[in-house]
């Protein structure tokens, strides 16, 4: 976080808080978010873009729970003036228990049940976001049958391709999201509508005869840990390119424009993401320009930033047990530092590839730093927390070792693989300490097992 720091005998503080003292209090593996830079990045979010789109139109930054969500972080976050963006009954169940307003919640889901939409229009949420041409008339039909008219957002896939590895990589058209431009194989064409034929096109004309339906506007999310602008740009051209054709057609002008999350972050040094400032104008450059080629009135924006909100805030706490010198090659050797979690607290790495960086929290030692990697205490040789670190030979037993950047992704990724208890989530803020989330105890874990306790 940006609060972290170093005490002056040496000892990292994060919030003014020192990692010894976090970990004797809430024991290890240990996730620790600074409310302080969570909330900051929150408002940068929303200062920034508003900013950059001001005086034409207002940006909704809808914070993308699937990151992390507890109820204390979605309280921070609306109380910092975002919507929270929820992808399931369960972050929806966690946003309401915040007593964040629904009108300003978001639902998302490729899948979703007749429950999950049921509540959701109960609720009258926000935005429901359809990501089917089927899902569409199950909107209408249940709204339709409790008196009410859902409003809805459909998720387009502009088919632009900005992410930096392929299982989040979901604006490609091969891929179970959204609905697509292009026109169906056999489709009638016409010239002078490019996409009659698409799911897209059937969605929109479907979604406006609905009876049960409000279509707000479109959305598209084109990945994540983007670090340039020229994505969002590329996929808000194609977006607004698409609002024109419907108001061609159909004499429609949908007022919302919603450009998903994505922002990327720094996870070790060789990160070098454009802030949200630079994102947010040359964005809305874009769409300024897209809105008068086209003749439209610029639409009400909103992103869904997640990642970027809660990433950079959040490390992880790991108390170091068994150490070895491994030789890798002629002349090079590699300590395997084993940590108390691993892959069941942080899958990124398994999962993804994800590169992370590391240091030696409990205490500052000087000589040169020997190469190494840490392992988790999982039974699988994958189990890396990271790959490549430089870090001082006198690592031992007992010391405590900080992961950075790990808010995002991680809590909510977590599993019980090998019946290893996920930790606890504890915020800090100017010397205080808060747990947002308990850490599961063998009993909380094991209660699943009908035959446990024997
Ligand atoms: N909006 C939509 C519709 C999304 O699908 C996502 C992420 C977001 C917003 C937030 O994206 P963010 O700003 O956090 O990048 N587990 C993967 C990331 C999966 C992202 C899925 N959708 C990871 O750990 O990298």
């Amino acid at each position: 976080p940006s609060t972290a720091a170093r005490s002056s005998d040496g000892e990292l503080t994060v919030d003014g808080v020192p990692v010894s003292e976090l970990a004797a209090t809430y024991g290890t593996p240990l996730y620790v978010v600074s409310e302080t830079d969570f909330r900051a990045r929150a408002r940068t979010f929303r200062t920034a873009f508003n900013a950059a789109f001001a005086p034409e139109t207002e940006v909704d930054v809808f914070y993308a729970g699937k990151a992390f969500l507890s109820t204390h972080a979605a309280r921070w976050a609306a109380e910092e003036g975002l919507n929270i963006d929820t992808a399931s009954g369960g972050e929806l169940a966690i946003a309401l228990a915040a007593e964040v307003p629904p009108a300003r919640i978001g639902l998302h889901g490729n899948n979703k049940s007749d429950a999950e939409i049921t509540r959701a229009v109960e609720l009258d949420l926000g935005r429901i976001i359809a990501d089917s041409v089927e899902e569409i008339g199950r909107i209408s039909a249940i709204a339709s049958g409790l008196g009410r008219t859902a409003s809805v957002m459909l998720r387009l896939t502009p088919g632009v391709h900005a992410s930096t590895h392929e299982y989040i990589a979901t604006a490609h058209e091969d891929q179970k999201f959204g609905l697509s431009l292009t026109p169906v194989p056999g489709a009638t064409s016409d010239s002078a509508n490019p996409y009659l034929g698409s799911p897209a096109w059937t969605a929109v004309t479907e979604a406006l005869a609905a009876p049960g339906v409000r279509l707000i506007g479109v959305h598209c999310h084109i990945g994540s840990q983007i670090f340039e602008p020229a994505g969002f740009e590329l996929a808000a051209s194609k977006l607004i390119d698409f609002l024109a054709r419907i108001e061609a057609s159909h004499g429609v002008a949908l007022p919302e424009l919603d450009l998903g999350g994505g922002h990327g972050i720094a996870y070790t040094e060789a990160d070098h993401p454009r802030s949200p400032e630079a994102i947010a104008q040359a964005l809305a450059a874009a769409v300024r320009a897209a809105c008068r080629e086209h003749a439209i009135a610029i639409p009400r924006l909103s992103i869904e930033p997640g990642r970027s909100i809660a990433g950079p805030a959040g490390m992880t706490l790991y108390s170091v047990g068994t150490t070895k010198d491994v030789v890798v090659t002629d002349g090079l050797s590699r300590r395997y530092i084993a940590v108390d979690g691993g892959m069941g607290d942080n899958a990124r790495p398994v999962l993804y590839d994800a590169d992370y960086s590391a240091v030696l929290g409990s205490r500052r030692v000087t000589g040169e730093h020997v190469l190494s990697r840490i392992v988790g205490k999982h039974c699988e040789s994958g189990d890396i927390v990271v790959r490549n670190v430089y870090l001082p030979p006198a690592v031992t037993r007992g010391d405590l070792i900080a992961v950075p950047a790990t808010g995002a992704y991680c809590h909510s990724l977590s599993s019980n693989y090998n019946y290893l208890t996920r930790p606890a989530v504890v915020a800090v803020r100017d010397g205080h300490t808060q747990v947002l989330i308990r850490r599961e105890t063998e009993e909380m874990m094991l209660a699943r097992d009908t035959g446990y306790p024997a």
